[in-house]
Order: C-alpha cells, then structure tokens, then sequence
C-alpha cells in the first residue's frame, strides 16, 4: 500500500547493512512512498557487506561515511546536495555499536576505550551530522530528522549495559539540537523508541530471544516490527507531523505504558 506521502521529498538512510538492518525497511518505504533518496554506511561496510546489491535492487546511490569522521559526513552532505541539486527534506540515523556488548564485557567491568568508542558512534555521530547540515544549511525548512532509540535509555535492563547510556545521550542531542534548528530552518528533530527487533545490532544484546518475547508479551499490541517503523518513519517524514519537535515517540505496541499483562502474569503459574 502506498500513498505517495513523499513525492518530492529527498533524504539520507544511515546505517543499512544487510536484509535485517531497520533502516532497509525504512529505505525501501522512502522509495516506495515517492521519496529520492541516498542510502549510506561505514566505508568497510559498504565495500565488504550487502549495501550495495541492496541499493542495486531500489535503483539508489550509496555513499560510505564512517559517522565518527566529520571530513566524511562533510563529503556525505557535499555529494548529497550536488545529487539532489538542492538542500534535502529528511535524515534517518540508524546507527549504534558497542565493542563492549560484542566482546560480553559486563556493565560493571566496561573498557573504557570500547565506552568511549560506543557513545561517539552511537550518540555524538548524532551531533556531528546535525551540526555538519545545519552549518552547510543542507537541509530545507520543515525538514525532519529522526534517529531511533530504546527504552533502556530511562529504565535498566541489564543486558542493554552502556548502550543505555548512549541512548539517553542521543536523546538528549535530538532535544538540544531540535531547539537551534527549529529556530533556524524550521527543522525538526526527533528520536523514535522503537520495540526489540530482530538484527545484527540488536542480536548482540545477549538473551536476545527471550529479551524479544519477554517484550512482545508485555506489549498490548505486540511488539512493533520494523516494516511499522518504516512507516512511521515515513510518517514523521512527510508534512502531516511539522509540528513535532525534540520529542521522544514510543513506536513500541504499548510496551513503555504497561505495568503488567495476562500473558505475564500467567506465566508465574504455570
Ligand atoms: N534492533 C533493535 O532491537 C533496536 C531497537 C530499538 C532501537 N534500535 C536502534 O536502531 C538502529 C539501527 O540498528 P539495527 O537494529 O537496524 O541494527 P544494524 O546492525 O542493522 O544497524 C546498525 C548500523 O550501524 C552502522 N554503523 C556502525 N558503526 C558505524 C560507523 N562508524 N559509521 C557508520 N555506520 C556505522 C552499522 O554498519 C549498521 O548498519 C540503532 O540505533 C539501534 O540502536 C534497534
């Protein structure tokens, strides 16, 4: 189903990696829903992984940056602008990494190397991109930013470690900078605090599976996919939403409203 809620519009996907990655739903949604857009990744990714044959098969340019670099996110932005002759309506930042969650580095044994690494990927990356668009004025007014994040940035789970640390950083960047773009371009900024999902990120969590069901069984409505991310993503993307700014919108099936289920509660009987 498509209504062409974004003819016209043009933006840039970071972080597709491979079938699983949220943002090749949210790209194949773009493109579905009338969008131009380019799609981007680390240079290694690009070369070594799946991002190209993906962009093959939706007919759209990739371009690798590597998000922690600003002379890449400057030649990222410079070659975006070139392609679509003018400043561009929407980003989406679909990008974390932790070496501390890959190499099971517990939460009270964290290196800090790794640490350091995890918040400058997966939150300052967020600035870095603002801050390289908003002083190249390369987004138009009313353009919308969203970059998605998880619960655990406001209540713990264990297993989430210093990634809950840099979800609340990222959130609180899209606040601040929601607040100097609007006063600039109009621009909005928003994260989106999505369900657990399925993918390569998401999958370095450890207990992944049971994380998921625990989830989609204290979910009213289930955990949310990521094809109904793409669309709200689109949503927050086209003009039906200007006039929402620095917020942080649960995309989530009702998880972060709920105290407890039936299907929770049943399960201590059994
Ligand atoms: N999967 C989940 O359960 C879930 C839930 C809520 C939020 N999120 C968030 O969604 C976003 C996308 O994650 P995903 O689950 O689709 O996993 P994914 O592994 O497909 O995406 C993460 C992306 O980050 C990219 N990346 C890592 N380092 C980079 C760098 N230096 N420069 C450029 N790109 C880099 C990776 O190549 C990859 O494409 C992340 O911010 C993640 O935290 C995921």
């Amino acid at each position: 189903m498509s209504s062409k809620i974004l003819k016209g519009k043009k933006g840039i996907i970071l972080g597709v990696l491979n079938e699983n990655s949220i943002a090749w739903e949210v790209a194949k949604k773009c493109k579905q829903e009338g969008a131009k857009i380019i799609i981007s990744n680390a240079p290694l990714a690009v070369r070594f992984g799946e991002v190209k044959s993906l962009a093959k098969e939706i007919k759209v340019p990739v371009i690798g940056a590597d998000v922690t670099k600003i002379e890449d996110l400057e030649l990222l932005v410079d070659k975006a602008v070139k392609y679509f002759k003018g400043p561009f309506d929407f980003v989406l930042h679909s990008v974390a990494m932790s070496n501390n969650i890959r190499k099971k580095h517990d939460y009270t044994e964290l290196n800090y190397e790794y640490m350091l690494k995890t918040l400058d990927v997966s939150a300052v990356s967020f600035h870095k991109l603002l801050q390289v668009c908003f002083q190249k004025n390369a987004i138009a007014d009313w353009g919308s930013v969203v970059a998605l994040t998880y619960i655990a940035s406001k209540r713990i789970f264990p297993q989430y470690s210093e990634m809950a640390d840099a979800k609340s950083l990222l959130e609180g960047i899209s606040r601040s900078f929601g607040l100097h773009y609007a006063a600039k371009n109009k621009v909005r900024i928003n994260t989106i605090s999505q369900s657990p999902v399925k993918t390569t990120a998401g999958g370095a969590i450890a207990g992944f599976d049971d994380f998921w069901n625990y989830s989609d069984q204290m979910s009213p409505l289930g955990n949310a996919s990521s094809k109904d991310l793409a669309s709200f993503c689109v949503t927050m993307f086209s003009d039906y939403t200007r006039y929402i700014t620095m917020q942080n919108i649960y995309h989530d099936g009702g998880f972060s409203s709920t105290g407890l289920t039936d299907k929770v509660i049943s399960t201590f009987n059994e």
